[in-house]
């Protein structure tokens, strides 16, 4: 998913100001996008069983059909970062809308197990210009009073899609239907094609290719008032004026490639979590736990539910708790929850209380999830970017979020076979403790701090843990 924390990132100061249509469209916006991204995640899990059926695909090639929406996704990213610059934010989320719509179709009507990793790559394309040119688009129009919102808008509404998926998957399995289950995505998706064709352009963009009057005038339809257009746009100056270019920066300057490298590494590990496994072979892994047929793509929608619900917990706690300690807390859970499950897998189906517990195992291990990694990493991935480099530092993030996931993606299948049911838990299992270590020694604790100051401290050099921590009065160590 794309850097939707960035919605939070741009202080730009216009408070208190009336909530114009036109913004209330660009809030429909980020919730659709939100959407789109969760049922695209979610659709394939249900589908994949019929897909082998019929295709009599291999365990290689089901892996493809998964993971072809991952490679296409990150492919997405890449050259929405190029197009959203020449384009145009707007024109480019048009062109990741059809996509959307193209591709749901090509995948509902494909004849092979080839013709159908294309037409999930052509999905995966329009995820991913969409997961970078959305939350891009939004942070650039939306207010500051109504950022915040937004973020948590969007992170919720991926849940809900991931939900809708699920439960729509185990409505249509009773008809073996699966390619209504991908093809149906593309009713919101023809929704968001016609939203984002009435979107305004951005006027940050139209400031950036000079274009004032342009962006004077999509201003005051956004904010209805003419009192603080100037101001604000003044303010698109003065940011445009102190911004150097991504790769410029990254090469000169050994804190802001801190910076990239801690978000790249909150990527890895939000997908080294193992949670796209669940989101992707929920019934398989229900089956191995011993479930029948329609139960699996029942215990898959139960997976949706506590997914969202966790989130709202994540949205209330975030800024009372901090950041490490609920990532910590949630790493814990999940490495816990893979121990049980690969223990519990290895001891065999046992149709009972066993099969209760792997239920309740792998909820807990989605609620670990949902309350913490889920949504922190975004957030985090947002603040920490210093606004120069900004951009460059989300384009390399949420390539890696892409990446990674195809890599979890299109190896959980090989792994059950190679190294066995349970010890391919086990290694999620590990790996989560690993990340326990790595988020204390590494990521910053963010709650309550001005991006300014994180910006600040971050980069005069200061250790990235002891980032927004008090100083000791004359303690030493890196400034
Ligand atoms: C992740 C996705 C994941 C989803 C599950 C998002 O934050 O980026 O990869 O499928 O959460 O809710």
């Amino acid at each position: 998913m794309g850097g939707y924390g960035h919605a939070a990132t741009m202080e730009a100061g216009w408070m208190g100001k009336p909530v114009t249509g036109r913004a209330r469209l660009v809030a429909g916006l980020a919730a659709v996008a939100g959407l789109m991204f969760g049922l695209d995640i979610g659709v394939i899990s249900g589908a994949l069983s019929l897909i082998a059926q019929e295709f009599e695909a291999t365990q290689l090639q089901q892996e493809w059909i998964v993971a072809s929406m991952m490679l296409g996704a990150s492919a997405g990213v890449l050259i929405a970062a190029r197009l959203s610059f020449v384009w145009g934010r707007k024109r480019t989320l048009v062109i990741g809308a059809m996509l959307f719509v193209a591709g749901a179709v090509f995948c509902a009507l494909s004849g092979s197990v080839g013709t159908l990793i294309v037409a999930r790559i052509v999905m995966g394309l329009a995820i991913g210009i969409s997961t970078f040119t959305a939350p891009l688009y939004i942070s650039e129009i939306a207010d500051a009073r109504h950022r915040g919102a937004m973020v948590s808008v969007y992170q919720l509404m991926i849940t809900i899609g991931i939900l809708l998926a699920f439960v729509s998957d185990a409505l249509f399995s009773y008809f073996d239907a699966w390619r209504w289950m991908l093809g149906v995505v593309a009713f919101p998706g023809v929704v968001y094609l016609i939203g984002a064709a009435f979107l305004p352009a951005s006027p940050r963009w139209l400031m950036m290719m000079g274009r004032r009057d342009a962006a004077r005038r999509a201003l005051l339809e956004l904010r209805g008032q003419a009192g603080g257009v100037a101001r604000e746009l003044a303010e698109i100056d003065a940011q445009l004026r102190g911004q150097t270019r991504g790769w410029a920066l990254f090469r000169d300057n050994p804190n802001f490639r801190r910076s990239v490298l801690l978000g790249i590494m909150l990527q890895c590990i939000q997908q080294f979590t193992g949670m796209n496994v669940v989101m992707y072979y929920a019934p398989r892994i229900f089956g191995l736990a011993g479930f029948a047929e329609h139960a699996r793509l029942w215990g898959t929608a139960s997976v949706g539910v506590v997914n969202m619900l966790a989130t709202f917990l994540a949205i209330g706690l975030v800024d009372r708790w901090g950041r490490r300690p609920m990532l910590v807390c949630g790493l814990l859970v999940m490495s816990a929850g893979m121990a049980l499950l690969g223990a519990m897998i290895r001891m065999g189906p046992d149709p009972g209380g066993q099969q209760a517990m792997a239920v309740g195992v792998l909820l807990c291990f989605v609620a670990g999830f949902a309350f913490s990694a889920g949504p922190l990493v975004w957030v985090l991935c947002s603040e920490i970017q210093p606004l120069q480099g900004r951009d460059f530092g989300l384009a390399c993030s949420t390539t890696t979020n892409w990446i990674a996931n195809m890599i979890v993606g299109s190896t959980f299948l090989t792994l059950l076979d190679r190294l066995g049911q349970g010890q391919t838990f086990w290694l999620y299992a590990g790996l989560n403790a690993l990340f326990v270590v790595l988020v204390l020694l590494f990521v910053p604790e963010t709650k309550g701090l001005s991006l300014e100051r994180i910006e600040h401290e971050l980069m005069a050099g200061r250790r990235l843990r002891d980032i927004g921590r008090e100083r000791v009065p004359g303690g030493v160590g890196p400034a």
